[in-house]
């Protein structure tokens, strides 16, 4: 893979594939523009380095129509006040308005295309739609690295008709820090794994026992494990489908010397609302017709004492219903306990991600991931489609720009 510090940019019209899949509320004001700050570092690059900044990206899941609920629109605002030069925003991200728009551009100039989802031909990778895109593009730079999963038409199938492919900035770190904490990890490195279901973290949790030395388990999908273990866990959410699986997880992670944590108390709530009745009962004393919420304080002093030693922590997934404010203490104190540790500290996911800021603690972690599907898929141990198209596109092509 080659980067965008390697090559000359000097007067060249740079298509850079961005995520600025941002949240919006309902009158689409963006809540959190992580994202759009996230992408800076290149973009900032490419612009004092006198080229012409293409940006596109996908908004939501528009499905291949044109809605104006999925516009580009306020993230051209937001992007035009965080760059503090004029955004210009295109009508489409493809078509003979777009085509002009490319050809009046000047160096220092940013255009905004418009949802790349707008078109179903981009999830399709459909190889026209990714050439017209590529029209009038000397260089192709992937900085999306949160939907580097996706093989889409702007991520995968594109590399095949940019002149040359490089990777931004973002996706740089994204992929530096990942390989760091697993390839070739300060020891010992423990995964902190959460979330809801066990089925959507499987292939992550089989991948990881490979390669930590503790393996910390919370959140809904600590239930099934508990009730493998033949705890009763009243109503709370359980797959049970994959009790054997979660088993056998257990068992190859003592074979393979990983320790693995459980919670050893938690918090039950006689229903899954904020205004519940609760309280704080050891696993082995879970009321029948209770659900599990969070974690106790017993197991947030287990884990902090589990993370005492580690040297690399990733961390996945919250420890209860965090989206309840009455059931997210036992998140933030492990965030507490994951940022005062002496560890080189990765995260990803979007709710992680959430519950280091609402703890106040975001600018204590060594990297957070801009990736949630992504990030996961890494945890996978799966190498990502928008990754094989850069390293397939790295090599100049002699053909020149398309048009
Ligand atoms: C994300 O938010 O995870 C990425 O932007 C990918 O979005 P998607 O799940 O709609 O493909």
């Amino acid at each position: 893979m080659k980067f965008i510090d390697e090559i000359d940019i000097k007067g060249k019209t740079l298509f850079i594939r961005v995520d600025l899949n941002v949240p919006l509320d309902r009158n689409r004001n963006i809540t959190d523009d992580t994202r759009i700050r996230a992408i800076l570092p290149t973009v900032n690059y490419c612009l004092e380095g006198d080229a012409k900044v293409i940006l596109a990206s996908h908004l939501g899941r528009p499905d291949g129509q044109k809605i104006e609920e999925f516009s580009m629109a306020p993230v051209a605002r937001r992007l035009a006040y965080r760059l503090h030069r004029k955004v210009q925003l295109a009508p489409d991200c493809i078509g003979p308005q777009v085509d002009q728009l490319k050809a009046e551009m000047k160096p220092g100039d940013v255009l905004l295309l418009e949802n790349l989802r707008f078109h179903k031909e981009e999830q399709k990778n459909d190889l026209n739609f990714a050439k017209e895109l590529m029209k009038g593009v000397d260089v192709y730079v992937n900085d999306a690295f949160a939907v580097a999963h996706r093989a889409h038409a702007s991520v995968d199938a594109v590399t095949q008709f940019a002149p040359l492919s490089v990777a931004g900035f973002l996706m740089r770190d994204e992929i530096h820090y990942f390989h760091k904490s697993m390839e070739d990890p300060a020891r010992p490195l423990v995964a902190i794994i959460g979330g809801a279901k066990i089925s959507g973290k499987l292939a992550a949790l089989l991948n990881l026992l490979n390669h930590v030395d503790k393996m910390v388990v919370g959140g809904a999908m600590a239930n099934t494990f508990l009730k493998a273990k033949g705890f009763d866990v009243g109503q709370s959410l359980v797959d049970d489908s994959l009790i054997d699986t979660a088993q056998e997880l257990m068992a190859a992670a003592l074979t393979k010397g990983v320790k693995f944590y459980l919670p050893v108390d938690v918090v039950v709530a006689d229903k899954l609302a904020q205004r519940a009745e609760t309280k704080i009962v050891p696993v082995q004393e879970v009321p029948p017709g209770w659900v599990i919420v969070d974690i106790g304080p017993a197991t947030v002093t287990l884990f902090g004492e589990a993370l005492q030693n580690a040297k690399t922590i990733i961390w996945n997934g919250p420890m209860g219903a965090f989206e309840y404010d009455a059931f997210s203490r036992g998140t933030l104190a492990l965030v507490h306990k994951v940022a005062d540790s002496y560890a080189l500290t990765i995260v990803g996911g979007g709710d992680t991600d959430v519950a280091i800021h609402k703890a106040g603690e975001f600018q204590k972690f060594s990297y957070v991931s801009t990736g949630g599907g992504a990030f996961l898929e890494l945890l996978e141990g799966k190498k990502l489609p928008g990754v094989i198209a850069l390293e397939r596109g790295s090599k100049k092509k002699k053909n020149v720009r398309p048009n």
